[in-house]
């Protein structure tokens, strides 16, 4: 039996910049509007999310008030910043106080090049639901992300780990195409999960096959090229089936229906199992493929059957489990 990878995902930014408020709708299923009734984090909760069977993501959410930060930074440090595989640092684009907030943001960082070199950082500039009617270009959210970028140069030093930064809002699918890309870049065997999808849309005929974890329905993999890449890094078949043209946010717009999809049903005493849709010449089908995963391959050929795909899915689920 193999051994679950461990991760440390620390989770940090200033009180009431949305930290708990993620977390909650990604992993505990809350609806935006739940969050309203969270109350402020004590301290450090932390939390163990099995993800994938093979991956356990230790969840450290670090209350953000002051008082407690202070503390992280001088007598919890080594406890707080050491064996770290991802920081997220989460801000509120609507704080007025840019220049304290910045100013903790360097002492974390600091602290975390120091104890956890390769860890990763992904800062989320959250809250934009509220400055994009004021602010439809993101003027301020691209000078927000340059005073980010500059401070981790600055502090860098021979620090290995990169930094991301990506505009989130808990009210909008955002949200997933952040975290997607955190959970994408800790799963160990990626590659070998994108060659199997790739396998697995070619002997389909299909265009597309992606793979979502079952509980969050984070976008884990898909066929083709990486999730990560850009359009340039195609593969043939991407191509011809005319991949270019989709929507790029199609991945995580399909995590934040399927999630509503799936509460609604929890709602009127039923249970989500699979999905299956026909528009044109268009076949959806969307299936469990391992006890962690579900599976959503997408065809453009008026000749396949959604059948023949839930086949297909079928017999491919031992050589996935
Ligand atoms: P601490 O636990 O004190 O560190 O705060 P926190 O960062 O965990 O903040 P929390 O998640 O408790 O969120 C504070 C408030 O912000 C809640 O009322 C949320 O509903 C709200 N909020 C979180 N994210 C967003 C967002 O993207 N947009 C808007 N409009 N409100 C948000």
């Amino acid at each position: 039996m193999s051994v679950a990878a461990r991760k440390k995902v620390l989770l940090m930014g200033k009180s009431g910049s949305g930290k708990t408020s993620m977390r909650s709708v990604i992993f505990s299923n809350y609806s935006a509007k739940d969050t309203k009734r969270l109350g402020a984090t004590i301290d450090v909760e932390q939390s163990a999310v099995r993800f994938l069977g093979s991956l356990v993501l230790n969840l450290w959410d670090c209350g953000g008030q002051n008082a407690f930060v202070d503390n992280y930074l001088a007598a919890q440090k080594d406890t707080i910043f050491s064996n770290v595989a991802v920081l997220i640092y989460v801000f509120d684009i609507t704080s007025t106080e840019w220049e304290t907030d910045m100013r903790y943001f360097e002492g974390i960082i600091s602290a975390l090049r120091e104890y956890s070199p390769d860890a990763g950082v992904w800062v989320l500039i959250n809250k934009m639901d509220l400055a994009d009617k004021e602010d439809p270009k993101r003027k301020k959210y691209d000078e927000r992300r340059g005073d980010v970028v500059s401070v981790d140069e600055r502090v860098k030093g021979k620090a290995r780990g990169m930094l991301r930064c990506f505009p989130t809002s808990i009210w909008d699918e955002s949200l997933y195409k952040a975290w997607s890309s955190v959970i994408h870049t800790l799963i160990p065997n990626i590659g070998l999960i994108t060659s199997h999808l790739t396998f697995m849309r070619d002997l389909c005929l299909a265009a597309e096959a992606v793979m979502f974890e079952a509980e969050t329905f984070l976008v884990i993999a898909k066929s083709g090229s990486p999730l990560d890449s850009d359009p340039s890094q195609m593969d043939d078949n991407e191509v011809k089936s005319g991949a270019k043209a989709l929507d790029p946010q199609r991945f995580e717009k399909i995590s934040e229906i399927i999630k509503g999809f799936r509460k609604t049903c929890q709602r009127i005493g039923e249970t989500f199992s699979s999905f299956e849709s026909k528009f044109d010449d268009c076949t959806v089908v969307l299936e469990p493929l391992t006890r962690n995963t579900f599976i959503l391959i997408v065809s453009v050929d008026p000749r396949i059957e959604s059948a023949m795909l839930t086949y297909n899915i079928y017999h491919a689920q031992v050589h996935f489990a």
